[in-house]
């Protein structure tokens, strides 16, 4: 088959190369934005007067039919026509004839190319704010119904204080609202536009980058032409927040997991988002949460794969960075599914409430509340500690929690214990006396509460 650069050449590629460097296997994806941006331009070329209105017109119509085709299935891609910017001109020239030649004049698959994946970037970038949102919806008509639920805290996965299970689900809509607000900053970036920046240094034809531009929605035209068709940073930047964003997915599908066992059983995921054993009959696996836990693995690697290509690579345009799309792809893919998923299994999943308050009711995790009762009553704190922890000590030996002691056991440790220690001690009580600005007690989760969802507005 003739190429559309073959001019030059005398022998036909060999066979293996024409496979391999053909990149149309996954730049196809890029359809759409490609033809978002061939429309720009050519509009761009008649208005210049670099063509006629008329072959513009042509052009047009002749671009969307392709796109019709594309959409219909109807399309046909070939490796010999490499990647998906060849294959929609060869498309456009079998379907209007020559005139369609013209497209590509002042343009370059160079400044194409980076084009089309700011156009695709700035899309997802805005749908995944969105589903972003979902999720950060259903934790909060989750955490509205468990201000008062109470559960273990943890360091070190060690019991350590208890804590409203609001609370412990809304530290999670933070870590949300930090990759949006990322996410939204880094739109700026990928907001400009390299489109005529030509193959490196510009073009000879007098174009317009500001209508094409603003034609495509970008707000700003890059100042330099090289840095135009080599620059990967805004993708590196979206994988980056997609790396932290996974992280973040992967730490609450870790904690639904452990919820989930039979030690633990604080919650339960839905029947719709577990599977079974084929061994065991009892089995309900959590399948999604360890799922999306691994596939942070996938995102990582993306991120560190385009980091690796791309250092110290020479300007300008290198064959090197065809190599940035098939993470980026899977990258879109993997955070937008595991977002998808994640907010229904939030607002599906069963919370049991009395296994998590059994746990508090046997635990010590009220033990720092007699310190700071003994420091109210004038007692240095490091004294206290040492008390506390010869009580805890005494109850582990004889198999009682601190709310079983009598008040004479109190007082064999330390003067100062009065009956008030008991309601002092109650997990309820634990909960509601951190009342600081971001604490656990019931009034301030509500408060944070108002606030997460003045942020949803
Ligand atoms: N398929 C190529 C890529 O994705 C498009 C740009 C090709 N440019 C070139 N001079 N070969 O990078």
């Amino acid at each position: 088959m003739s190429k559309l650069w073959g001019g030059r050449f005398t022998k036909s590629t060999n066979e293996l190369v024409e496979k391999e460097t053909a990149s149309i296997g996954f730049d196809y994806q890029l359809a759409e934005e490609d033809i978002q941006g061939s429309l720009a331009h050519v509009k761009m070329l008649a208005k210049t007067g670099i063509i006629e209105q008329a072959e513009a017109d042509l052009i047009e119509q002749g671009l969307n039919k392709v796109f019709q085709k594309f959409k219909d299935n109807e399309l046909e891609f070939t490796d010999a026509n490499e990647d998906i910017h060849m294959n929609i001109e060869h498309a456009l020239i079998e379907e209007i004839g020559p005139v369609g030649g013209k497209l590509h004049t002042g343009r370059s698959r160079n400044d194409q190319v980076a084009t089309d994946m700011h156009l695709y970037l700035k899309k997802h970038t805005e749908q995944l704010i969105c589903l972003m949102n979902d999720v950060q919806r259903a934790i909060i008509e989750l955490s509205e119904n468990h201000v008062e639920t109470i559960l273990p805290g943890y360091t070190h996965l060690q019991r350590a204080q208890p804590v409203s299970f609001a609370h412990h689900m809304l530290a999670y809509f933070w870590m949300f609202q930090r990759d949006k607000d990322r996410l939204k900053d880094s739109l700026k970036r990928i907001s400009w536009s390299p489109l005529g920046a030509g193959a490196l240094a510009g073009t000879t034809f007098p174009i317009d980058r500001e209508f094409t531009a603003a034609e495509l929605g970008l707000d700003f035209v890059y100042p330099n032409s090289m840095d135009a068709v080599s620059d990967r940073d805004f993708i590196l930047e979206f994988m980056s927040s997609a790396s932290i964003a996974m992280t973040h997915i992967s730490r609450l599908s870790e904690e639904m997991v452990i919820w989930m066992s039979q030690e633990f059983q604080f919650i339960e995921l839905d029947d719709s988002f577990c599977t079974g054993s084929s061994i065991m009959p009892q089995k309900k696996n959590p399948d999604v949460p360890e799922l999306l836990r691994a596939r942070t693995g996938r995102v990582n690697g993306n991120l560190i794969g385009l980091l690796t290509v791309l250092k110290g690579l020479p300007l300008a345009y290198n064959k090197d960075m065809q190599e940035d799309k098939e993470g980026m792809f899977d990258t879109v893919h993997t955070l937008t599914t595991s977002l998808q998923f994640l907010a229904p299994m939030i607002s599906s999943m069963t919370v049991n409430a009395d296994r998590m308050k059994n746990a508090v009711d046997t635990d010590f995790s009220n033990a720092t509340d007699i310190a700071d009762y003994l420091v109210d009553k004038g007692i240095p704190f490091r004294e206290a500690h040492e008390v506390i922890g010869k009580i805890v000590l005494h109850c582990i030996q004889n198999n009682q929690f601190l709310l079983q002691l009598e008040l004479a056991d109190y007082k064999m440790f330390h003067e100062a214990f009065e009956s008030d220690i008991f309601e002092t001690l109650k997990p309820e009580s634990v909960v509601s006396a951190r009342k600081s600005t971001g604490g656990t007690a019931p009034k301030a989760v509500s408060k944070q509460l108002e606030l997460a969802k003045s942020f949803l507005n």
